[in-house]
């Protein structure tokens, strides 16, 4: 359990919520354990018809917590990594995903939104994706996912170049449905997860069955997932880690003579 994950159930909508604003809504292990609950229990309870995920502050969320990505790289974090479950929670959920994001969505900020079947966007959004910033590569089946949704060529550039992408592109794109000022982001995502809730959530689950390919993801993601174990404990993603916790750029450069 942790504090920094807030869960509501009311009228059928089972809201998550990221809720550590001091650290950007960063995502620590503990909080993908306690999202990968609540998603689990989810899917056997009848009385959750869909879900909302939203981030408390001012940020939807920073991604994965830098410091975990470094204690892992180094052998100091040790146990179960909830990430993997979270990350298959979102691929296998057959209720609606609905997503509320204002400010950075980062990282898996971004990537689960691959996941949710509606995103709605604050104006101030900004959505990014810098894997390859960290020196690692992306996550939550984004590699197949993303190309698919946007076009090679900017979902290259957003993985590549970890250039975010701002609301109104990102829904230009089919990254989102709607993009509403900040202060009507909460009405706007519960207005329309309520109105999914009263439809009839058989018919709403075999479309999202239809529409998604839970195997196909699931293949995919363990790709990933294996690439991504190995590049965290390169000399590249070291650099990377050592300049978030130092507050600097992080120089690549002088790793060109040392194996990568
Ligand atoms: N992991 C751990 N801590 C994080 C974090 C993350 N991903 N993102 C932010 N924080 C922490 C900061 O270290 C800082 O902590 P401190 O107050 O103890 O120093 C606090 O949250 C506030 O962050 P700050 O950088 O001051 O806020 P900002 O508004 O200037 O910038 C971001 C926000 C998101 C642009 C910036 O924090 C950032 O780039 N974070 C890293 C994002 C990232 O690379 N995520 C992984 C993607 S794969």
């Amino acid at each position: 359990m942790t504090e920094h994950i807030k869960i509501e159930k009311s009228d059928g909508i089972l809201s998550l919520t990221m809720a550590r604003p001091d650290k950007k809504n960063a995502l620590t292990n503990a909080m993908y354990g306690a999202l990968a609950d609540a998603m689990e229990a989810a899917e056997t309870d009848p009385s959750v018809r869909v879900l909302l995920i939203r981030g408390e502050g001012d940020m939807f969320t920073a991604g994965n917590d830098v410091g975990e990505f470094a204690a892992m790289a180094t052998g100091a974090f040790q146990g179960e990594r909830h990430v993997s479950r979270f990350v298959q929670a979102l691929a296998k959920c057959s209720r609606p995903l609905v997503a509320a994001v204002q400010g950075r969505a980062v990282g898996i900020g971004t990537t689960m939104l691959l996941h949710c079947d509606l995103v709605v966007l604050a104006e101030n959004a900004l959505l990014s994706t810098p894997f390859v910033n960290l020196a690692l590569v992306p996550e939550a089946a984004s590699s197949l996912l993303m190309p698919l949704r946007i076009g090679y060529a900017r979902a290259y550039e957003m993985f590549a170049l970890g250039e975010a992408v701002d609301a109104r592109s990102a829904f230009a794109w089919g990254l989102a449905n709607r993009v509403v000022p900040l202060d009507q982001l909460d009405a706007e995502a519960r207005a329309l997860a309520s109105r999914l809730a009263k439809q009839p959530a058989g018919a709403v689950s075999t479309t999202k069955r239809l529409m998604r390919n839970p195997e196909l993801l699931m293949a995919q993601i363990k790709a990933e997932s294996e690439q991504f174990a190995a590049r965290l404990k390169t000399a590249e993603a070291r650099e990377a880690f050592v300049a978030f916790a130092e507050r600097r750029p992080p120089d690549f450069l002088k790793l060109a003579k040392q194996p990568a």
